[in-house]
């Protein structure tokens, strides 16, 4: 009897302990379980991750490929636009010099023979001047504009470089022109200079519709030169003040939108400002005494 009770002990132990060795197993086994689940929760998330990259780079590309699209065109429009500058300039400054011989040529036979020429003859002689040098003047603004040289400085006189200037202008009769009586000197470009002035007297007499007053002024400090040149004009419209010095703009038939932004160019290479009021009309230069 005794000896059934252990066996039956005995082999309950054994089950005991092979119920125990496979609970661990099972335990190792929920162990790696987890393991491997945490391990594919991470690979997952990081899937999830390399998706959002590959998605951030596909956007990033179709942007890039966009951009590259629209600079390659800029590229074909600025290469063609430097094409049509360079054969601008070159045949602004073929035509000029014919022109200004057409121009200087009407004005010596009209000076020699004012008395023999007949009224009509003589007017048909002032229109071919004024077209002629109307397109002097648009020429002008093309070279001006399409051909920035280095500034060629030397010590000038203001007064001087207007006189220049004036010489070169139609001025209307029922134009006045007061000069500044102060004259000043600067280190500077003349013949920018000039142009500056040409471009405003010119855009002061055409805003004025052939009568008015142009009024010259020039002012200095220890470090800097001012000149202003005003008229008795219309002004500027608000809806045009901020545009007039943007290549291009012109409010004119014949205009070229050119004189201007010359005029600012000009200014800048100087380390020079210009700004514009209205009521009069006022075009306001700065420069610096040692720009160069
Ligand atoms: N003194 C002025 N009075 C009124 N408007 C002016 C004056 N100067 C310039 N403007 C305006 O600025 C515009 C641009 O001038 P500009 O660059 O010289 O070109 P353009 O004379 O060929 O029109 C002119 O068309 C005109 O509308
Ligand atoms: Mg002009």
């Amino acid at each position: 009897m005794e000896s059934v009770v252990r066996s039956t002990d005995s082999s309950l132990l054994s089950k005991i302990a092979k119920l125990e060795k496979e609970k661990q197993e099972l335990i190792q086994e929920t162990l790696s379980q987890n393991r491997m689940i945490v391990s594919y929760e991470r690979k997952l998330s990081q899937f999830e991750a390399v998706k959002e990259q590959r998605d951030w780079l596909l956007e990033e590309m179709t942007k890039k490929i966009s951009e590259l699209s629209h600079f390659q065109t800029e590229l074909f429009k600025a290469e063609r636009l430097s094409a049509i500058g360079e054969m601008s300039a070159r045949l602004a400054h073929d035509m000029r010099n014919p022109l200004t011989i057409i121009k200087n040529s009407i004005e010596l036979v009209k000076l020699k023979h004012a008395e023999k020429i007949p009224l009509d003859v003589y007017r048909l002689f002032l229109s071919i001047e004024n077209a002629s040098s109307r397109m002097v003047f648009q020429l002008d603004d093309v070279l001006n504009f399409v051909r920035s040289s280095p500034l060629d400085s030397t010590l000038n006189s203001l007064s001087d470089i207007l006189e220049e200037s004036l010489s070169e202008i139609v001025i209307p009769d029922q134009i006045t022109i007061q000069k500044s009586t102060k004259d000043v000197s600067l280190l500077c470009d003349a013949e920018k200079i000039k142009a500056v002035f040409t471009n405003l007297i010119v855009n002061a007499i055409q805003a004025m519709d052939n009568h008015g007053t142009v009024l010259i002024r020039f002012e200095e400090t220890d470090t800097e030169v001012m000149f202003t040149v005003q008229d008795s004009g219309p002004g500027i419209p608000d809806s045009a003040i901020e545009k007039i010095f943007e290549p291009l703009f012109t409010t004119k038939s014949r205009g070229t939108g050119l004189g201007l932004p010359a005029v600012k160019m000009i200014i800048q290479q100087h380390q020079g400002k210009i700004s514009v009021s209205n009521k009069p009309t006022t075009f306001l230069v700065v420069l610096p005494k040692k720009s160069n």
